[in-house]
């Protein structure tokens, strides 16, 4: 699955699954590649594994994606870097554990504000250079919490994992005729800082849950990812794959 030549922004890109996206799309072949996140350290790290280990060019761009002003700047770097943004995922996210009695509504305005208006901004600052391409790649990385509603007393976060799906569906259905194309991951329990806070206990009941009884790497995940944005997928839009290890069987 070769995307060489191509220009990827991956928002959380400092740690986990994103930091695992952006050496699969490196090692894939990806020109550049844009690491957005609020952790500066965390993201010059990926950027420096990706310029050891590939021939991709890097750039850590210190990102909060619920700001519209850092988005836009994010995007402007970008441009101004590479000339262009052929590959967007929408992988930053958090996920504290806010159980019902203790979900205020700013605890729940904070969880949907970076969750789902962050890549509400992403696309809205991206979009416009793919669609003057006319082409483009869009990936939302969701979550099983979506379709469960809560797996470990969380509130708000499926919520914003739900809106993601319904965002992806109005991206794909406007813009694919432009050539962008718009699908979603939603992932079971991968293995992970955010899974790893909510403790050893947790962890055992989310590797228990999969039919493979393990829990997912953080390279299975990208490789998914690499899947929706390489030109081995053309014909999928709208698309959410589940990589979850048979943990949604009903
Ligand atoms: N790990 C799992 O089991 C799992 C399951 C389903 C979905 N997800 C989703 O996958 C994505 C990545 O999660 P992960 O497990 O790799 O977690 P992680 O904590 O390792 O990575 C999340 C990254 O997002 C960054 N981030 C947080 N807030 C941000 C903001 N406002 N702006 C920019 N960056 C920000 C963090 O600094 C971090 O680098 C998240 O959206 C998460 O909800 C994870």
């Amino acid at each position: 699955m070769d995307i060489a030549g191509r220009i990827a922004i991956v928002t959380g890109g400092a740690s986990g699954i994103g930091r695992a996206v952006c050496e699969v799309l490196a090692e894939a072949g990806a020109r550049g590649v844009v690491i957005a996140d609020v952790d500066a350290q965390g993201a010059a790290e990926t950027r420096a594994r990706i310029e050891a280990d590939t021939a991709a060019e890097g750039l850590a761009v210190a990102t909060d994606v619920s700001d519209e002003d850092q988005v836009a700047a994010l995007v402007a770097a970008t441009i101004e870097r590479f000339g262009r943004i052929d590959i967007l995922v929408n992988n930053a996210g958090i996920c504290p554990m806010v159980p019902w009695d203790q979900t205020d509504l700013a605890s729940w305005n904070r969880i949907i504000e970076v969750n789902l208006t962050g890549a509400y901004l992403c696309c809205r600052a991206v979009l416009p250079h793919m669609r003057a391409q006319r082409s483009g790649r869009v990936v939302f990385i969701s979550s099983a919490g979506a379709f469960m509603g809560s797996v470990t007393g969380h509130v708000a976060y499926g919520a914003s994992k739900a809106g993601m799906l319904a965002l992806m569906k109005v991206v794909a259905k406007e813009f694919a005729a432009e050539g962008v194309l718009a699908n979603a991951i939603a992932p079971g329990s991968i293995d992970t800082p955010i899974t790893a806070s909510f403790g050893p206990e947790n962890k055992r009941k989310y590797a228990e849950a999969a039919t493979l009884k393990r829990q997912g790497t953080t390279r299975e995940l990208a490789d998914a990812v690499l899947y929706l944005v390489s030109d081995r997928s053309t014909y999928l839009n709208g698309a959410t794959l589940h990589v979850n290890g048979g943990s949604l069987l009903v």
